[in-house]
């Protein structure tokens, strides 16, 4: 059914039924099996009449919204060919992490083919490629596909040497600022975390900006993407190079979660409030014009630019995260990637579908709607794209160069060890203590 339609039946159950099928969280839909069409056959609607001749299949992902959301692209492939039919089941947005994970693990686990298509976040794929759950891609997307991408995103999406995963977009953590606060305060653009907090707390005893600094301290996904780069930033690293043993206790590690407590803490630089907020929350205030700088993804940049969402329209500077002395700046590396249900059972249909979704066409629409970067380097090329998210181009050796997670089947395991350690660590100041007690959980995990 087409989206309008599915709509349209939303909008006409009764109150109680249509705010379970919307409001309730992405678990609960997508228990439902195929989304709002399931929704409605649950509660007695007709299914709208499609063309018979149509191969169905189901494509689940998180929700990412900008200018249009997936559904609308979702549409637009429904509308450009007339073999292949999508319904899209809609996740929780990427920031609720741990919840989309299981809903996708409880569906692919059933091995009944739905959904035939899904995305996956970057940290999935060696867990859901070891576990038999995606379809092995290369026969479809050869050598010569292949070079179209980024090398390092192809290298993400394959696993025991076969591609599990087909890229969609990459994902990096950056350093957001205003420049008109940075130029006001006579400061540049900082390269260290010295130098940042130095400007920040200058612009907030100027009474320019409420805060300094905003980063995302919720025990959530995000921590571990903010721990990754602060870490590296200092030359350190989760685990150590043949992935066996954890090393989130050694000195830099320490010294690097001690910066990120003292924001709070000493510096002041940041709220305390940033402990229980993830990516939108962070980003509120900064697009509202109260703070100096955000650590956050790429699509804060269309927002920020955006007049009817923003207070900071032309105002705002995407740069490189800063670094420690003597080390190099990081970007945790993020995404969202294709996959095919292994159990599917219109194979055909689903790399089709893959096919135009990964396209450059498909890429530059995310890129100028979504805001969110692409994996095929062409595509930075794109004068549009230039005029309207420059910081892309500029920034494309930070996407390029960024620091994976731990990449290890057992990545479940370890992102709760690393969110739950390192979080106590920011709440309690007691920064060696627990990341010894995290680095001891994480060694048993991949050990
Ligand atoms: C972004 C990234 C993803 C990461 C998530 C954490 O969506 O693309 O890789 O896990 O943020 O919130």
């Amino acid at each position: 059914m087409s989206d309008k339609k599915s709509d349209t039946i939303l909008n006409n159950l009764p109150k109680s039924a249509s705010k379970l099928l919307t409001v309730e969280t992405g678990r609960r839909q997508f228990l439902l099996g195929a989304g709002a069409s399931a929704g409605a056959l649950a509660f007695g609607l007709p299914r709208p009449a499609r063309a018979q001749s149509r191969t169905e299949i189901t494509f689940a992902s998180a929700k990412f919204f900008g200018k249009e959301t997936i559904s609308d692209v979702v549409n637009a492939y429904n509308e450009a060919q007339s073999k292949v039919h999508v319904t899209y089941v809609e996740l929780p947005p990427p920031s609720a992490s741990t919840e989309v994970h299981q809903a996708l693990v409880q569906q692919l686990a059933r091995r009944t083919g739905t959904p035939d298509v899904f995305t996956q976040d970057v940290v999935w794929i060696a867990e859901f490629a070891g576990a038999g759950w995606a379809l092995p891609l290369d026969q479809y997307f050869n050598a010569d596909t292949q070079k179209q991408y980024f090398p390092g995103t192809i290298a993400a999406c394959t696993y025991g040497g076969k591609l599990t995963a087909l890229p969609w977009f990459v994902d990096s953590g950056m350093l957001f600022y205003r420049k008109d606060l940075l130029e006001g305060a006579g400061a540049k653009v900082p390269e260290t975390w010295d130098e940042l907090a130095t400007a920040a707390a200058e612009i907030q005893k100027s009474g320019k900006a409420k805060f300094g600094y905003l980063w995302q301290g919720k025990q959530a996904e995000v921590l571990v993407c903010d721990a990754v780069e602060v870490i590296a930033s200092n030359g350190g690293s989760i685990l150590s190079p043949d992935g066996k043993t954890g090393i989130l206790n050694d000195a830099k590690s320490i010294e690097a979660i001690q910066f990120l407590y003292d924001t709070i803490n000493k510096t002041k630089i940041s709220p305390a409030d940033v402990l229980s907020w993830d990516e939108e929350p962070s980003r509120r205030p900064f697009t509202a014009g109260q703070s100096a700088f955000l650590r956050n993804w790429s699509y804060v940049y269309g927002i920020a630019q955006d007049k009817k969402e923003s207070q900071v329209v032309d105002k705002v500077g995407v740069a490189p995260l800063p670094h420690f002395a003597g080390g190099k700046s990081s970007a945790c590396l993020g995404g969202y990637q294709y996959g095919v249900n292994a159990a599917t059972k219109n194979p055909e249909a689903a790399i089709d579908f893959l096919t135009w979704m990964s396209s450059a066409e498909t890429q530059l629409r995310y890129a100028l709607q979504l805001g969110i970067a692409p994996t095929r380097p062409d595509v930075y090329e794109d004068a549009k794209l230039g005029a309207e998210q420059p910081f892309m181009k500029q920034l494309k050796s930070v996407f390029t160069g960024a620091t994976p997670r731990p990449v290890t089947p057992t990545y479940a395991q370890v992102t709760l060890a690393i969110q739950s350690g390192v979080s106590r660590a920011l709440v309690t100041g007691k920064v060696k203590e627990e990341l010894d007690a995290a680095n001891d959980r994480i060694t048993k995990i991949v050990g």
